[in-house]
């Protein structure tokens, strides 16, 4: 007996095409024969079968270019990027006729769009990013899937979308890691990033919702965001011209359009030798946001400080882990406007974002003054306990007494 996420990774993996419907119930058990599952319930559980929940494709029938053979990855040299995409990704359709269908699992590819469609010319997107990683006990894990799927959902109603439901939603990233479980580095050598993207991708030419929307799924075994590597501090900028959000806008949003804005002034800063950029409050250019990738904190004495959620900056996952594990920790945490001068006075800058993890910032320059937190490349020692503590929960070195671990495999 092997569960379904097994099966939907072993029938990947043996050359058949799966469509995963996630209305499955999540108690099911399949057995492989042959080709063919047979289904069977555990014991005293009710539990409806649909002979056809579970299509079998085979392989040749899908398109050329198709890379789901064994991966060839170099994982002492993993960067942040696409070199090593996983073999397959999921999509599904939502139409307002019928809704969401189930979806599927294709080999990753182009998907089709026509040039009207609303995402290419109104930009209606919203997207998330998520990590597989093993634990040290062999498992494959996600970290607080449902957090993603609640704020997905709350992006997709800010911009005018339908909402994925949550069990649809973790159940096609369960799929997706499941059949690409070559990708996931070995134990310590990265992670897998999972990119859930929703799109207005049905066709329109005056200003309206798209009539159509495209939710998937694609990833790639990355390793540390920033270049110099996951422990080396990172030397941020202030923003002192552009903003990222204003008040009552999006910026709260995991939407697509809060990232393009960005480039102008994180090229800029990367030209002149800094990782990133901070945000600045657009009324009043007096506090904090975050930077173009990530959240930020200030660390003085047993005392955290964090930009508050007031719908101008996002709400991260690891952010609101880190307030979480801090407050365990002895520290006070607070959620509070914090002046870009006391930032400059801390004793201790980091960042958190799924992609970045948690970073300790090494230097932040501000109107020309540069404030040094760290010394001789090392993390600053809040950070370094901060990162610690969060990524020991998700590789199994510690409890995880609030289950934010979710297996897979
Ligand atoms: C993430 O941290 O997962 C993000 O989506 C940020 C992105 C700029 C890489």
């Amino acid at each position: 007996m092997v569960s379904l996420t097994h099966v939907s990774a072993y029938l990947l993996r043996h050359r058949h095409d799966v469509t995963y419907f996630p209305q499955m119930q999540t108690g099911l058990q399949a057995r492989l024969q042959n080709t063919h599952l047979k289904y069977s319930a555990p014991a005293g559980t009710n539990v409806t079968v649909l002979s056809h929940s579970l299509r079998l494709r085979p392989l040749s029938a899908l398109a050329q270019g198709d890379r789901r053979t064994k991966p060839n990855i170099d994982w002492d040299s993993l960067g942040f990027g696409l070199k090593d995409v996983a073999g397959s990704m999921y999509t599904a359709t939502w139409t307002e006729e019928k809704g969401w269908d189930a979806g599927s699992l294709q080999p990753y590819g182009p998907i089709p769009m026509m040039p009207s469609a609303q995402v290419l010319n109104y930009g209606q997107a919203i997207f998330e990013g998520m990590k597989a990683q093993y634990t040290v006990d062999g498992r494959i894990v996600i970290f607080r899937p449902d957090k993603n799927a609640e704020r997905f959902a709350a992006g997709a109603q800010r911009l005018s979308m339908p909402v994925v439901p949550e069990a649809q939603f973790v159940n096609a990233v369960k799929s997706v890691v499941a059949s690409n479980a070559d990708w996931v580095p070995p134990q310590g050598k990265g992670s897998m990033y999972l990119r859930p993207v929703l799109m207005g991708s049905g066709p329109i030419l005056g200003l309206g919702p798209a009539p159509s929307y495209t939710f998937l799924i694609y990833a790639a075994a990355v390793g540390s965001y920033f270049k110099g590597g996951q422990l080396t501090p990172i030397d941020l900028i202030v923003e002192e011209h552009f903003h990222r959000a204003a008040p009552g806008g999006m910026g709260g949003t995991k939407a697509a359009g809060n990232y393009s804005p960005v480039l102008v002034t994180q090229l800029n800063a990367k030209k002149n030798g800094y990782s990133d950029v901070v945000y600045l409050d657009a009324k009043s250019d007096t506090y904090l946001e975050e930077v173009s990738s990530c959240n930020i904190f200030i660390v003085k004495g047993k005392t955290i400080k964090t930009p508050p959620l007031q719908g101008t900056i996002l709400p991260g996952v690891t952010r609101r882990s880190i307030i979480e594990l801090a407050r365990l920790r002895g520290y006070t945490v607070e959620e509070v406007p914090v002046p870009v001068t006391e930032a400059m006075e801390a004793d201790e800058v980091f960042t958190t974002g799924t992609a970045v993890v948690v970073s300790s910032v090494g230097s932040l320059t501000y109107q020309g003054n540069k404030k040094q937190y760290t010394q001789n490349g090392q993390p600053g020692n809040v950070s370094l306990e901060m990162y610690t503590a969060l990524t020991d929960i998700q590789t199994g070195k510690a409890a995880d007494p609030a289950d934010w671990v979710v297996k897979v495999l």
